[in-house]
């Protein structure tokens, strides 16, 4: 069967034109916001997306507020032209690729802070990260206007942080978590995974590693405290040159947790390999 068409807007009055007749039509509307280098991940967010809704729309923005100074946005990778034809293949409705200028113009001085979920965990490591990520978020669903978002799982501290924001600023849109997708070895994709050299690919593997065995260590309600430690040996030892940081939470308000218990809990790590920073997490219990 013939791919259907892909249409393209870089502006928000083209977006909400072309939103606004659709929901004319009765249609819903699904939502898919991206940083482009598009891998299976966002496709099958995009895939999701489709199974629940009339129209997916994706952005493509690479968002430089949630960056640090010495972090990679120059380096991220950018491929519109790869990313549009993926695009077209998952059946993507409309691509809001919007430019800095139009998402952050001239004078922009209002941001969207959550606290209590992005102080710890990726929020220590990357101060400003997730009030970057919240303002453009928010930015995104404001211009969209979708009845349902989709994130993926693999980033599980973003995933809690934009429900409780959605929430909390009564934007109403579904915000839906979809499950990490993983390559047959049980890395997690990443659009940072091309920084991998094959070595550190193949060292990258400690991570997925490392939190399946310790979800089975920990279901039956053992002291955790002693099985991150080793957890986090287990990852310099396979490659990893630092751990910045391995942990048991709660699986909706991310506190910490000595022990699996009635909960639904994650294990949720962050560790560097060379230049790259992995994430991963995967639920552990209710006991
Ligand atoms: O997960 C991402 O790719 C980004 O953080 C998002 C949600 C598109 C915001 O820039």
């Amino acid at each position: 069967m013939e791919n259907p068409p892909l249409a393209t807007v870089r502006t928000i009055a083209d977006l909400r034109a072309r939103v606004r007749e659709w929901r004319g039509q009765g249609l819903r509307i699904g939502f898919v916001p991206t940083m482009g280098a598009l891998h299976d991940g966002h496709i099958t967010l995009v895939r999701t997306a489709k199974t629940r809704c009339d129209k997916v729309v994706v952005s493509i923005f690479v968002n430089p507020t949630q960056f640090g100074p010495n972090e990679d946005f120059d380096a991220y990778p950018r491929n519109e032209a790869a990313d549009l034809d993926r695009l077209v293949s998952a059946h993507a409705d409309l691509a809001y690729l919007p430019t800095v200028d139009i998402m952050y113009p001239p004078g922009t001085s209002t941001t969207v802070n959550v606290t209590g979920l992005t102080e710890r965990l990726c929020g220590a490591a990357r101060p400003g990260h997730f009030q970057g990520v919240t303002t453009v978020v928010t930015k995104l669903l404001l211009q969209v206007l979708p009845d349902a978002a989709f994130f993926g799982e693999k980033d599980y501290q973003q995933l809690k942080t934009i429900t409780r924001m959605a929430r909390d600023l009564d934007i109403p849109a579904e915000i839906a978590g979809v499950p990490t997708v993983r390559e047959a070895d049980g890395l997690a994709l990443s659009s940072r995974n091309v920084y991998l050299s094959p070595t550190q690919r193949q060292q990258a593997l400690a991570i997925p590693r490392t939190l399946q065995a310790l979800a089975q260590r920990l279901a039956g309600g053992a002291d955790a405290g002693p099985h991150l430690r080793w957890g986090i040996d287990e990852l310099l030892r396979g490659g990893f040159d630092s751990v910045d940081y391995l942990e048991l939470c709660d699986a909706e308000d991310l506190t910490p947790l000595t022990h699996v218990g009635a909960r639904p809990a994650r294990l949720i790590v962050a560790a560097r390999i060379g230049k790259t920073r992995l994430l991963d997490n995967i639920g552990v219990g209710p006991i």
